[in-house]
């Protein structure tokens, strides 16, 4: 297993370069683990043995249509941590189906449009919506806006901004990062967060008044408007701060269908299971979701027979929203396969679903939950387990063992057998997590524990079809 770390999330020459050399060295895709970071340090991470990629081949002769190179330039902005592992399959494909880029409907080169076309439209959404405000330097005015990008855009924007305003002073503050012009030259900054950026001016209120004029609550249509000015921009849009009052009819009748859904368990899980994680994603139990990006909930189908529950989502997890994507979710996604798993046929999730780290620089650097963390975080695993209802549940983990079974878990001392769980819902499996795998310093010993992983999962499954 080869780890190739890329030093920041829109490092396109960094996976070019990786890419090149391994695809000369014919290393196949599934041998490979992409991370973005500086290596050791989080969960994830801590494998320096092996983060450098292949030698590079002594001749390579295979060069790359110009369609590959501006499709990998935009993905490689997306957020979907499998897109450096998603591009270098499609390259490793090129090298014998030459013609693959003119096949639009080869669904791996289909996904890869559709992630370009989603970081295109994030470019547009910055163009479009994001809104100076003055303020006074020293007698000189800059220029600051707030803007959140759902991909890794900001840098590939630059471009935009400073032939548009060439000449003014301004600054773009982002979560991530913040960038600034003087003039002249371009600088680089650290995440900001929105109240670093000046609030409303006087001139806004012109624009309020007059979106107020045109807007007609009888002709909104939400759906549409969320489509095309996703909610998180309302805030940052003056004319905007005036629409939740406007449409907050159509948001209490949604909250009462919520509630009825939650109130039909027994007859509609797929809605309860809604219902909750809409819930999840307000929740304040512990003091975890003051730091993360957002709640991470389970996904997986809701009558799946098999669940795997993991410690916490890391630093992709939390950005995208979804468990497993990252580092670690890749040695899952592989071993599964190996295992004989279909990842769309089984529930995966969290044992504690709110990222917890500590900021060191640029990084976040897991920190492992602690017990009253976990204790709060059973109220959601225990419900989606009461509605998903698995015959069998894997916890990867001390973390997921301890709260599956209440109580502190040895993992050398209880995986490999079936452990009935205290509350009656089915039986437990205890593995070691996944990057645990990943921080072995020792590739002979990596292999031999992932194969005991992979056994490991296999049991597991194998018990679901004997049950
Ligand atoms: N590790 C976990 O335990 N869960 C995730 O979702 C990702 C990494």
């Amino acid at each position: 297993m080869r780890l190739v770390t890329l030093t920041e999330d829109d490092d396109f020459d960094g996976w070019r370069d990786a890419a090149r050399e391994m695809v000369a060295a014919a290393v196949p895709p599934s041998d490979v683990v992409w991370q973005v970071g500086e290596g050791p340090g989080d969960l994830f991470a801590g494998n320096d043995s092996d983060d450098t990629p292949a030698a590079p081949a002594a001749s390579g002769g295979f060069s790359v249509p110009r369609a590959f190179l501006d499709l990998a330039r935009s993905v490689v902005l997306h957020s979907d941590p499998t897109r450096f592992s998603l591009l270098y399959t499609l390259l490793t494909r090129l090298r014998t189906e030459p013609k693959l880029m003119e096949d639009r409907a080869d669904p791996l080169l289909r996904r890869l449009d559709l992630l370009a076309k989603d970081v295109r439209r994030d470019i547009h959404k910055m163009r479009a919506f994001l809104r100076f405000r003055e303020l006074d330097e020293g007698g000189t005015p800059r220029f600051v806006a707030w803007f959140e990008p759902d991909h890794h855009i900001v840098r590939a924007n630059a471009g935009f901004f400073i032939d548009r305003f060439a000449s003014m002073r301004w600054s773009i503050l982002t979560p991530a990062i913040s960038i600034h012009w003087d003039g002249k030259k371009l600088e680089q900054g650290p995440g900001a967060a929105k109240s670093d950026a000046p609030g409303g001016d006087p001139i806004e209120d012109v624009w309020k008044t007059y979106y107020a004029s045109i807007f007609n609550p009888a002709r909104v249509k939400v759906g549409a408007m969320l489509k095309e000015m996703p909610r998180k921009y309302w805030k940052n849009m003056p004319e905007t701060a005036l629409v939740p009052g406007l449409i907050a009819g159509a948001q209490a009748r949604e909250s009462g269908m919520i509630t009825t859904a939650r109130e039909a368990v027994g007859g509609n899980i797929e809605l309860a299971w809604e219902a909750l994680r809409d819930e999840a994603a307000g929740c304040t139990r512990c003091p975890l979701y003051k730091d993360a990006t957002q709640t991470v909930f389970g996904e997986g189908p809701v009558d799946a027979r098999l669940m795997f529950v993991g410690e916490q989502p890391g630093d992709q997890e939390d950005l995208a929203g979804k468990p497993f994507v990252g580092p670690a979710g890749q040695v899952f996604d592989r071993a599964i396969a190996e295992a004989g798993i279909d990842r769309a046929r089984v529930y995966v999730t969290n044992a504690v679903k709110h990222f917890k780290f500590e900021q060191r620089g640029k990084r976040r650097i897991h920190s492992k939950p602690g017990a009253g963390e976990i204790e709060a975080c059973r109220w959601w695993i225990d419900q989606e387990r009461m509605l998903v209802k698995p015959q069998v549940t894997v916890a990867l983990g001390a973390t997921a063992a301890r709260s599956l079974l209440g109580r502190v878990v040895t993992i050398g001392r209880e995986r490999g057998r079936a452990i009935e769980l205290p509350d009656g819902g089915g039986e437990a499996w205890i593995t070691v997590h996944p990057s645990f795998l990943l921080r072995l310093p020792d590739e002979a010993a990596r292999a031999q524990e992932y194969a005991r992983f992979v056994e490991d999962l296999r049991m597991a499954a194998g018990r679901v079809s004997a049950a």
